[in-house]
């Protein structure tokens, strides 16, 4: 708490360790709109000058609360004129000191910056709204199956190929669900929860185990190299779930008879995991977008091959909860290449 050259002694006794332990930006004005007292945060994010209250709709509102002696609240935009650099939502609170009405004229204002609850809030919205357009498209399609089934209850042949299609969309939806789960059950576990010593060795062949079958299906080869008996620490069902939706995108993205390979290597107290393929790449202008959740390059191609774009969401999340990285390098093509840098054992003396 910086305290100004003017006396303190009109403070309030007491009040200025109050001040001291709020974690919002506090100002105590006087009558003659001088700061008494302002807390660091205040100064910092630029509400306070030497001893002025620089930001204009704050000063009309502490001269109101002086005038009329009641509480006020609301949140205010202050824009680049006002503070240096952006545009901040701020919640305020203003309060008259002291008993009498207009008595000191002493005003304190509390002010909270708003900007990453905005932020939070705005992401959970976007969630929400793009998950239900996402949810709909496999809803409707099975209601509308449906529809055509009971109307073609007499021709067995076409029940059948409209059984099928349910069955695809209901897998779709059984997929996106699960995506779902698992993108909420790693945000929620930030830190995790109790991290085990991890052999990359397992994960790799359990993720290539899982994998192989439509890889096979497809002509396409898997491959591992690289340094063995490497380790970090973390869940190994989360890094399986990872290299796994990487896996499946280098086969699903990629023509037929081509190889997808899996390298491991150390590089000083990081390891790297990659998944190497021959596919059909990724365009310059979306490779810094397919991480965010339910981004498609080709949505018409993900109807097809079933793709919800929650995997590399995964990919990025279970990387960071591990302490680690996910990069891209990409050429269209010629195919694309994903690298997991995570730390060695972090926290454990090797
Ligand atoms: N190895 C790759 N080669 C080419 N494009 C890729 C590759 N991996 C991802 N992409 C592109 O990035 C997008 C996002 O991938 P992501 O895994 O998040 O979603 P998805 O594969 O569409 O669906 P799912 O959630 O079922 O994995 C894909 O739709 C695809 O356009
Ligand atoms: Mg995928």
């Amino acid at each position: 708490m910086s305290v100004s050259s003017t006396a303190q002694a009109n403070l309030p006794a007491g009040l200025s360790a109050v001040l001291g332990v709020l974690s919002s930006s506090a100002v105590v004005i006087d009558s003659d709109d001088r700061v008494l007292q302002a807390s660091e945060a205040a100064r910092e994010v630029g509400l306070v000058k030497d001893d002025d209250l620089i930001v204009g709709e704050l000063l009309a509102l502490a001269r109101q609360v002086r005038r009329d002696g009641e509480i006020r609240e609301g949140e205010i935009e202050i824009s680049a004129s006002g503070l240096a650099g952006r545009t901040t939502s701020f919640a305020v609170r203003v309060a008259p000191l002291g008993s009498e009405v207009g008595g000191g004229g002493l005003v304190l204002l509390l002010v909270e910056d708003q900007t990453e609850r905005r932020r939070v809030e705005e992401v959970r919205r976007d969630f929400v709204a793009n998950t239900s357009h996402e949810l709909k498209t496999p809803v409707g399609a099975l209601a509308l199956l449906a529809e055509t089934i009971e109307d073609a209850a007499d021709d067995p042949e076409a029940v059948r190929r409209f059984a099928g299609r349910m069955r695809q969309e209901a897998n779709r939806l059984t997929n996106l669900v699960q995506d779902m789960i698992t993108l909420s059950r790693i945000q929620a576990a930030e830190p995790m929860p109790d991290p085990a010593r991890v052999e990359l060795d397992s994960v790799v062949a359990e993720a290539l185990d899982r994998g192989r079958m439509k890889a096979t299906a497809r002509g396409i080869e898997l491959a591992y190299t690289g340094t063995r008996r490497l380790a970090v620490l973390g869940d190994e069902e989360l890094l399986v779930t990872a290299l796994r939706n990487l896996l499946d995108n280098a086969v699903a993205y990629s023509p037929e008879k081509t190889r997808v390979l899996v390298s491991t290597c150390l590089d000083g107290n990081m390891v790297e995991l990659s998944v190497a393929d021959q596919g059909i790449g990724i365009p310059e202008r979306d490779l810094e977008r397919i991480f965010e959740r339910f981004y498609r390059v080709d949505p018409a191609r993900s109807r097809v091959t079933g793709g919800t774009g929650l995997g590399l969401a995964i990919v990025k999340h279970v990387t960071a909860a591990h302490g680690g990285k996910v990069t891209v390098t990409s050429k269209e093509g010629a195919g694309s290449t994903f690298t997991l840098r995570l730390p060695v054992r972090p926290g454990v003396p090797s």
